[in-house]
Protein backbone atom coordinates (compact mmCIF):
# COMPACT_ATOMS: atom_id res chain seq x y z
CA UNK A 1 0.00 0.00 0.00
CA UNK A 2 1.00 3.54 -0.20
CA UNK A 3 1.87 5.28 3.39
CA UNK A 4 3.26 8.53 4.47
CA UNK A 5 6.05 6.73 6.12
CA UNK A 6 8.63 8.84 8.86
CA UNK A 7 11.97 7.04 7.40
CA UNK A 8 14.50 8.60 10.22
CA UNK A 9 14.41 10.15 13.62
CA UNK A 10 15.60 13.09 11.95
CA UNK A 11 11.95 13.46 10.81
CA UNK A 12 12.45 12.74 7.13
CA UNK A 13 9.07 11.68 5.44
CA UNK A 14 8.39 9.91 2.15
CA UNK A 15 5.05 8.95 0.60
CA UNK A 16 5.97 5.58 -0.18
CA UNK A 17 4.70 1.98 -1.20
CA UNK A 18 4.95 -0.33 2.30
CA UNK A 19 3.91 -3.75 3.86
CA UNK A 20 0.29 -3.85 3.99
CA UNK A 21 -1.13 -4.36 7.28
CA UNK A 22 -2.52 -7.48 8.55
CA UNK A 23 -5.24 -7.56 11.37
CA UNK A 24 -3.81 -9.69 14.61
CA UNK A 25 -6.55 -11.50 16.65
CA UNK A 26 -9.07 -8.62 18.29
CA UNK A 27 -8.25 -5.93 15.41
CA UNK A 28 -9.92 -5.02 12.33
CA UNK A 29 -8.48 -4.07 9.38
CA UNK A 30 -9.77 -1.10 7.55
CA UNK A 31 -9.49 0.86 4.24
CA UNK A 32 -9.17 4.32 5.20
CA UNK A 33 -11.38 7.09 2.99
CA UNK A 34 -9.91 10.03 4.56
CA UNK A 35 -7.30 11.10 7.04
CA UNK A 36 -6.17 13.87 9.05
CA UNK A 37 -3.28 16.24 10.42
CA UNK A 38 -2.52 17.26 13.80
CA UNK A 39 -0.03 19.52 14.92
CA UNK A 40 1.56 16.25 16.32
CA UNK A 41 2.95 15.20 13.12
CA UNK A 42 4.85 18.18 12.30
CA UNK A 43 6.22 18.26 15.98
CA UNK A 44 7.28 14.67 14.90
CA UNK A 45 8.77 15.66 12.03
CA UNK A 46 10.59 18.32 13.52
CA UNK A 47 12.09 16.29 16.58
CA UNK A 48 9.85 17.95 19.08
CA UNK A 49 8.29 15.05 20.36
CA UNK A 50 9.12 12.25 23.11
CA UNK A 51 10.70 8.98 22.08
CA UNK A 52 10.45 9.26 18.37
CA UNK A 53 10.86 5.97 16.45
CA UNK A 54 11.27 5.33 12.61
CA UNK A 55 10.38 3.53 10.23
CA UNK A 56 6.88 4.68 10.98
CA UNK A 57 3.33 5.20 9.54
CA UNK A 58 2.11 8.65 10.44
CA UNK A 59 -1.37 9.84 11.43
CA UNK A 60 -3.75 9.74 14.20
CA UNK A 61 -6.72 10.79 12.69
CA UNK A 62 -8.85 8.38 10.28
CA UNK A 63 -12.13 7.31 8.65
CA UNK A 64 -13.01 4.45 6.46
CA UNK A 65 -14.92 0.99 5.55
CA UNK A 66 -13.70 -2.25 7.66
CA UNK A 67 -12.81 -4.78 5.33
CA UNK A 68 -11.60 -7.92 6.99
CA UNK A 69 -12.23 -8.89 10.75
CA UNK A 70 -9.18 -9.91 12.62
CA UNK A 71 -9.47 -13.92 14.90
CA UNK A 72 -11.85 -13.10 17.82
CA UNK A 73 -13.89 -10.42 15.92
CA UNK A 74 -17.51 -9.69 15.07
CA UNK A 75 -17.42 -10.13 11.06
CA UNK A 76 -20.66 -8.41 11.03
CA UNK A 77 -18.64 -5.06 11.13
CA UNK A 78 -17.03 -6.28 7.73
CA UNK A 79 -18.46 -3.32 5.00
CA UNK A 80 -19.28 -0.81 8.13
CA UNK A 81 -18.51 3.14 7.99
CA UNK A 82 -16.31 3.90 11.15
CA UNK A 83 -13.75 6.63 12.35
CA UNK A 84 -11.22 5.65 14.70
CA UNK A 85 -10.27 6.87 18.59
CA UNK A 86 -6.55 7.30 18.29
CA UNK A 87 -6.62 7.48 22.36
CA UNK A 88 -5.02 4.25 22.60
CA UNK A 89 -4.82 2.15 26.33
CA UNK A 90 -5.78 4.73 28.03
CA UNK A 91 -6.24 2.76 31.32
CA UNK A 92 -8.41 2.41 34.36
CA UNK A 93 -8.51 5.42 35.74
CA UNK A 94 -11.34 8.69 34.65
CA UNK A 95 -9.05 10.93 36.06
CA UNK A 96 -5.34 10.28 33.97
CA UNK A 97 -4.10 8.09 31.53
CA UNK A 98 -1.80 5.06 32.56
CA UNK A 99 1.71 4.26 31.67
CA UNK A 100 0.26 2.71 28.55
CA UNK A 101 -1.14 5.11 26.88
CA UNK A 102 -0.03 6.31 23.89
CA UNK A 103 -1.84 8.05 20.75
CA UNK A 104 -2.11 6.71 17.45
CA UNK A 105 0.65 7.33 14.51
CA UNK A 106 4.22 6.77 16.21
CA UNK A 107 5.39 4.48 17.38
CA UNK A 108 2.01 2.52 16.37
CA UNK A 109 1.79 2.89 12.49
CA UNK A 110 -1.13 5.36 11.94
CA UNK A 111 -3.67 6.92 9.49
CA UNK A 112 -1.82 8.70 6.57
CA UNK A 113 -1.79 5.53 4.58
CA UNK A 114 -4.44 3.03 2.38
CA UNK A 115 -4.82 0.53 5.33
CA UNK A 116 -4.92 0.09 8.71
CA UNK A 117 -5.21 -2.65 11.26
CA UNK A 118 -6.54 -1.33 14.81
CA UNK A 119 -7.90 -3.14 17.74
CA UNK A 120 -11.62 -3.08 17.50
CA UNK A 121 -12.73 -1.21 20.50
CA UNK A 122 -10.93 1.88 18.83
CA UNK A 123 -13.17 1.92 16.28
CA UNK A 124 -17.04 3.86 16.04
CA UNK A 125 -19.52 3.47 13.58
CA UNK A 126 -19.10 6.92 11.57
CA UNK A 127 -22.17 9.32 12.59
CA UNK A 128 -24.41 9.50 9.99
CA UNK A 129 -24.24 13.55 9.55
CA UNK A 130 -20.46 13.13 9.00
CA UNK A 131 -19.14 12.76 5.54
CA UNK A 132 -15.56 10.29 5.52
CA UNK A 133 -13.82 13.83 5.40
CA UNK A 134 -15.54 15.24 8.36
CA UNK A 135 -15.13 12.11 10.73
CA UNK A 136 -11.73 11.87 9.83
CA UNK A 137 -11.14 15.49 10.95
CA UNK A 138 -13.22 14.75 14.17
CA UNK A 139 -11.24 11.97 16.58
CA UNK A 140 -8.27 13.68 18.24
CA UNK A 141 -9.43 17.48 18.26
CA UNK A 142 -12.67 16.26 19.08
CA UNK A 143 -11.47 14.28 21.67
CA UNK A 144 -9.34 16.86 22.98
CA UNK A 145 -11.79 19.47 23.19
CA UNK A 146 -14.48 17.62 25.04
CA UNK A 147 -12.29 16.59 27.58
CA UNK A 148 -11.08 19.93 27.92
CA UNK A 149 -14.48 21.68 28.21
CA UNK A 150 -16.12 19.59 29.60
CA UNK A 151 -14.50 16.57 31.73
CA UNK A 152 -11.96 18.56 32.86
CA UNK A 153 -13.18 22.21 32.37
CA UNK A 154 -16.75 21.30 33.83
CA UNK A 155 -18.31 24.56 31.21
CA UNK A 156 -21.75 25.23 31.87
CA UNK A 157 -24.57 26.74 29.92
CA UNK A 158 -24.63 30.63 30.33
CA UNK A 159 -20.63 30.52 31.03
CA UNK A 160 -18.09 32.50 28.80
CA UNK A 161 -15.31 31.14 27.66
CA UNK A 162 -12.20 32.72 25.96
CA UNK A 163 -10.32 30.07 22.91
CA UNK A 164 -7.47 30.92 22.23
CA UNK A 165 -5.98 30.77 18.67
CA UNK A 166 -9.04 30.35 17.11
CA UNK A 167 -6.76 28.89 13.88
CA UNK A 168 -6.36 25.36 15.51
CA UNK A 169 -8.12 22.28 14.91
CA UNK A 170 -8.43 21.71 18.27
CA UNK A 171 -9.48 24.96 19.01
CA UNK A 172 -12.52 25.34 15.80
CA UNK A 173 -14.09 22.13 16.97
CA UNK A 174 -14.39 23.57 20.90
CA UNK A 175 -15.94 26.67 19.75
CA UNK A 176 -18.40 24.86 18.11
CA UNK A 177 -18.84 22.36 21.32
CA UNK A 178 -18.66 25.41 23.80
CA UNK A 179 -21.59 27.15 21.51
CA UNK A 180 -23.51 23.87 21.53
CA UNK A 181 -23.58 23.79 25.38
CA UNK A 182 -25.10 27.29 25.42
CA UNK A 183 -21.77 29.04 26.79
CA UNK A 184 -20.84 32.70 25.12
CA UNK A 185 -18.12 32.25 23.37
CA UNK A 186 -14.85 34.87 22.86
CA UNK A 187 -12.16 34.19 20.18
CA UNK A 188 -8.07 35.01 20.19
CA UNK A 189 -6.27 34.86 17.16
CA UNK A 190 -3.20 36.23 14.80
CA UNK A 191 -5.57 36.76 12.16
CA UNK A 192 -8.53 39.34 11.76
CA UNK A 193 -9.93 36.36 8.84
CA UNK A 194 -9.99 33.91 11.47
CA UNK A 195 -11.51 36.00 13.99
CA UNK A 196 -14.48 37.02 11.45
CA UNK A 197 -14.73 33.69 10.45
CA UNK A 198 -15.04 32.86 14.04
CA UNK A 199 -17.46 34.90 14.42
CA UNK A 200 -19.89 33.65 11.36
CA UNK A 201 -19.52 30.10 13.30
CA UNK A 202 -21.18 32.17 16.22
CA UNK A 203 -18.66 33.96 18.47
CA UNK A 204 -19.32 36.62 20.11
CA UNK A 205 -16.26 38.54 19.38
CA UNK A 206 -12.43 38.45 19.07
CA UNK A 207 -9.38 39.70 20.10
CA UNK A 208 -5.86 39.81 17.96
CA UNK A 209 -3.14 38.56 20.00
CA UNK A 210 -0.41 39.85 18.16
CA UNK A 211 -1.79 43.28 19.28
CA UNK A 212 0.36 45.22 21.69
CA UNK A 213 -1.86 45.16 25.44
CA UNK A 214 -4.63 43.01 23.12
CA UNK A 215 -5.44 41.78 26.97
CA UNK A 216 -6.52 44.53 28.41
CA UNK A 217 -8.41 45.85 25.80
CA UNK A 218 -10.37 42.48 25.41
CA UNK A 219 -11.26 42.95 29.06
CA UNK A 220 -12.54 46.43 28.89
CA UNK A 221 -14.56 46.07 26.17
CA UNK A 222 -16.02 42.18 27.30
CA UNK A 223 -15.00 41.47 31.18
CA UNK A 224 -14.11 38.76 32.77
CA UNK A 225 -14.38 35.15 31.44
CA UNK A 226 -15.48 32.00 33.60
CA UNK A 227 -12.79 29.97 31.50
CA UNK A 228 -10.15 30.34 29.37
CA UNK A 229 -9.01 27.47 27.28
CA UNK A 230 -5.47 27.82 25.71
CA UNK A 231 -3.61 25.48 23.34
CA UNK A 232 -0.44 27.92 23.16
CA UNK A 233 1.26 28.53 26.65
CA UNK A 234 4.34 30.34 25.96
CA UNK A 235 5.86 33.64 27.15
CA UNK A 236 2.44 35.69 27.08
CA UNK A 237 0.62 32.76 29.02
CA UNK A 238 0.33 35.04 31.88
CA UNK A 239 -1.64 37.83 30.17
CA UNK A 240 -4.24 34.98 30.26
CA UNK A 241 -4.86 35.11 33.70
CA UNK A 242 -6.43 38.51 34.43
CA UNK A 243 -8.94 37.78 32.25
CA UNK A 244 -10.34 35.05 34.12
CA UNK A 245 -12.92 35.88 36.70
CA UNK A 246 -12.11 35.34 40.37
CA UNK A 247 -12.34 31.62 40.94
CA UNK A 248 -12.78 30.98 37.39
CA UNK A 249 -10.50 28.29 35.53
CA UNK A 250 -7.56 28.46 32.94
CA UNK A 251 -7.80 24.73 30.97
CA UNK A 252 -4.27 24.04 29.30
CA UNK A 253 -3.97 21.25 26.32
CA UNK A 254 -1.05 22.76 24.42
CA UNK A 255 2.10 24.55 24.28
CA UNK A 256 2.13 25.62 20.46
CA UNK A 257 3.95 29.03 21.14
CA UNK A 258 6.35 27.29 23.62
CA UNK A 259 6.56 25.08 26.60
CA UNK A 260 7.73 27.36 29.26
CA UNK A 261 5.34 30.60 30.99
CA UNK A 262 5.61 33.45 32.61
CA UNK A 263 3.04 32.90 35.43
CA UNK A 264 1.85 36.01 37.16
CA UNK A 265 1.24 33.94 40.76
CA UNK A 266 -0.34 36.66 42.23
CA UNK A 267 -3.38 36.33 40.23
CA UNK A 268 -3.52 32.90 40.21
CA UNK A 269 -3.75 32.78 44.22
CA UNK A 270 -5.32 35.91 44.95
CA UNK A 271 -8.13 34.96 42.54
CA UNK A 272 -8.10 31.15 43.70
CA UNK A 273 -8.19 30.48 39.82
CA UNK A 274 -7.75 26.38 38.82
CA UNK A 275 -5.27 25.44 36.63
CA UNK A 276 -6.09 22.73 34.58
CA UNK A 277 -4.39 20.60 32.71
CA UNK A 278 -5.99 18.28 30.37
CA UNK A 279 -4.61 15.91 27.48
CA UNK A 280 -6.58 13.49 25.29
CA UNK A 281 -9.08 11.83 26.85
CA UNK A 282 -10.50 8.44 27.80
CA UNK A 283 -12.63 5.74 26.02
CA UNK A 284 -15.67 7.24 27.95
CA UNK A 285 -14.80 10.31 27.42
CA UNK A 286 -14.68 9.28 23.58
CA UNK A 287 -18.01 7.76 23.45
CA UNK A 288 -19.24 10.92 25.11
CA UNK A 289 -17.83 13.20 22.32
CA UNK A 290 -19.19 11.20 19.69
CA UNK A 291 -22.92 10.88 21.43
CA UNK A 292 -22.67 14.71 22.01
CA UNK A 293 -21.74 15.76 18.47
CA UNK A 294 -24.25 13.39 16.70
CA UNK A 295 -27.10 14.96 19.14
CA UNK A 296 -26.20 18.61 18.22
CA UNK A 297 -24.81 17.55 14.76
CA UNK A 298 -21.63 19.36 15.14
CA UNK A 299 -19.05 19.02 12.29
CA UNK A 300 -15.42 19.88 12.45
CA UNK A 301 -14.32 22.79 10.52
CA UNK A 302 -12.41 21.81 7.76
CA UNK A 303 -9.65 24.07 6.16
CA UNK A 304 -8.85 21.82 3.03
CA UNK A 305 -9.33 18.83 1.66
CA UNK A 306 -5.57 16.94 -0.19
CA UNK A 307 -4.27 13.91 -1.56
CA UNK A 308 -2.29 11.95 0.50
CA UNK A 309 0.73 12.29 -1.87
CA UNK A 310 0.78 15.70 -0.87
CA UNK A 311 1.06 15.29 3.04
CA UNK A 312 4.94 16.11 3.51
CA UNK A 313 4.21 19.70 2.30
CA UNK A 314 1.24 20.10 4.20
CA UNK A 315 2.61 18.66 7.44
CA UNK A 316 5.29 21.71 6.85
CA UNK A 317 3.01 24.43 6.16
CA UNK A 318 2.13 24.12 9.55
CA UNK A 319 4.95 25.77 10.33
CA UNK A 320 3.28 29.21 9.89
CA UNK A 321 -0.51 28.37 11.12
CA UNK A 322 -2.42 29.78 8.08
CA UNK A 323 -5.39 26.94 8.19
CA UNK A 324 -8.72 27.54 10.08
CA UNK A 325 -9.23 23.96 11.13
CA UNK A 326 -8.08 20.53 10.08
CA UNK A 327 -5.79 19.83 7.15
CA UNK A 328 -7.58 16.57 5.77
CA UNK A 329 -6.10 14.38 3.17
CA UNK A 330 -8.55 12.15 0.78
CA UNK A 331 -7.25 8.54 0.61
CA UNK A 332 -9.73 6.29 -1.42
N1 LIG B 1 -2.89 17.60 25.13
C1 LIG B 1 -3.41 17.00 24.07
O1 LIG B 1 -4.00 15.94 24.14
C2 LIG B 1 -3.36 17.71 22.77
C3 LIG B 1 -4.19 17.29 21.73
C4 LIG B 1 -4.17 18.02 20.55
C5 LIG B 1 -3.29 19.08 20.41
N2 LIG B 1 -2.46 19.39 21.43
C6 LIG B 1 -1.55 20.53 21.32
O2 LIG B 1 -2.39 21.69 21.30
C7 LIG B 1 -1.86 22.67 20.41
C8 LIG B 1 -2.88 23.00 19.33
O3 LIG B 1 -3.11 21.83 18.58
P1 LIG B 1 -3.92 21.84 17.21
O4 LIG B 1 -3.79 20.50 16.59
O5 LIG B 1 -5.27 22.39 17.45
O6 LIG B 1 -2.98 22.84 16.41
P2 LIG B 1 -3.10 23.58 15.08
O7 LIG B 1 -4.37 23.17 14.38
O8 LIG B 1 -1.82 23.37 14.41
O9 LIG B 1 -3.26 25.13 15.55
C9 LIG B 1 -2.28 25.85 16.11
C10 LIG B 1 -2.83 27.25 16.39
O10 LIG B 1 -2.10 27.75 17.49
C11 LIG B 1 -2.37 29.12 17.53
N3 LIG B 1 -1.26 29.85 18.15
C12 LIG B 1 0.03 29.88 17.81
N4 LIG B 1 0.69 30.73 18.62
C13 LIG B 1 -0.21 31.25 19.48
C14 LIG B 1 -0.16 32.18 20.56
N5 LIG B 1 0.98 32.77 20.92
N6 LIG B 1 -1.30 32.45 21.24
C15 LIG B 1 -2.47 31.87 20.89
N7 LIG B 1 -2.58 30.99 19.89
C16 LIG B 1 -1.47 30.68 19.19
C17 LIG B 1 -2.60 29.59 16.09
O11 LIG B 1 -3.86 30.23 16.07
P3 LIG B 1 -4.19 31.46 15.11
O12 LIG B 1 -3.87 30.95 13.74
O13 LIG B 1 -5.66 31.69 15.32
O14 LIG B 1 -3.35 32.61 15.54
C18 LIG B 1 -2.61 28.26 15.31
O15 LIG B 1 -3.56 28.26 14.29
C19 LIG B 1 -0.56 22.06 19.86
O16 LIG B 1 0.50 22.53 20.68
C20 LIG B 1 -0.75 20.58 20.05
O17 LIG B 1 0.46 19.88 20.14
C21 LIG B 1 -2.47 18.74 22.60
Amino acid sequence: MKALVLTSVDGAIEFKETNDPLPTPGEVLIRLAAAALNRRDFWITRGGYPNIEAPCVLGSDGAGIVEKAGEGVDSSLVGKEVLINPSLQWGSDQLVQGPDFRILGMPDNGTLAEYISVPVQQITEKPSHLTPHEAAALPLAGLTAYRALFSQGKLKPEESILITGIGGGVATIALKMAQAAGARVFVSSSCEHKISQAITLGASSGANYTNEKWSDAFLSKNGHVDMILDGAAGAHFGDLLPLVRPGGRVVSYGGTAGPSVTFPVRYHFWNQLQLIGSTMGSPSDFAEMISFVKTHELKPVIHSISALAEGASLISSMETSGQFGKLVMEIS
